[in-house]
């Protein structure tokens, strides 16, 4: 395991998308503290992936949203099962630009569009079918033409500082690999299981 550790993750990213027992490769652990050191964790999807870093969608309201302004850190981890594999990764966070989020919300379907202007992401709700009645509020808000990404709903970019790739081995003899970036690219070192 040489090759540089974004090409790892793409390659390991791929296998798991097209192995038929993983449902969803994409779908990662994310891990925020708020100030106080308190951790949240959440599963997200990842929406991208290359040299800059690791890209979700979410509500700029959210706790997670919120974390994350105040420390600007986070932790990803996927855990590919089928394949007895586990990427961990942490670093900064910057939220993406807005042509980046509208780029992508355009590519949503229309109902999860109109779900990004209709929940107030982990706010109480009131009652039972409150989202369905604002989903309903919104499509009659954008009932022609496209629908506009909300100024609440954007991405977050994790660039990391380490990533480490965990594959099963027989007897728990796992092998770990951790690169952590340097000012000029990537150290490499293995770790105890
Ligand atoms: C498989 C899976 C994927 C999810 N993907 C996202 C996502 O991409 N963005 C998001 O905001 N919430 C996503 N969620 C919901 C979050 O886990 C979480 O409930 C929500 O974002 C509120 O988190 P917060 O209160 O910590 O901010 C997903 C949940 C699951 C189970």
């Amino acid at each position: 395991m040489s090759t540089p550790p974004f090409e790892q993750f793409a390659s390991w990213y791929e296998e798991a998308r097209r192995h038929p027992g993983i449902a969803d490769a994409s779908a990662m652990a994310l891990a925020t503290a708020d100030k106080a050191g308190r951790p949240a964790v959440r599963m997200v999807l990842l929406k991208q992936h290359d040299e800059r870093g690791f890209v979700f969608f979410t509500h700029l309201t959210s706790p997670k949203a919120r974390d994350l302004g105040e420390t600007g850190r986070a932790a990803l981890c996927f855990h590919w099962a089928p394949l007895g594999r586990q990427v961990r990764i942490d670093g900064m966070v910057t939220q993406v630009g807005d042509d980046e989020a509208d780029a992508y919300f355009a590519t949503r379907p229309r109902l999860s569009q109109l779900g990004a202007w209709a929940s107030r992401q982990s706010q109480p709700m009131g009652h039972r079918f409150g989202l369905e009645a604002s989903v309903a509020r919104a499509g009659a808000k954008y009932v022609a033409g496209p629908v506009p990404r909300p100024p609440h709903w954007s991405g977050f970019r994790l660039a990391p500082e380490h990533m480490e790739f965990w594959r099963e081995g027989a007897f728990r003899h796992h092998e770990r690999a951790l690169y952590t970036r340097t000012r000029d690219g990537w150290d490499h070192t293995w770790l105890y299981p």
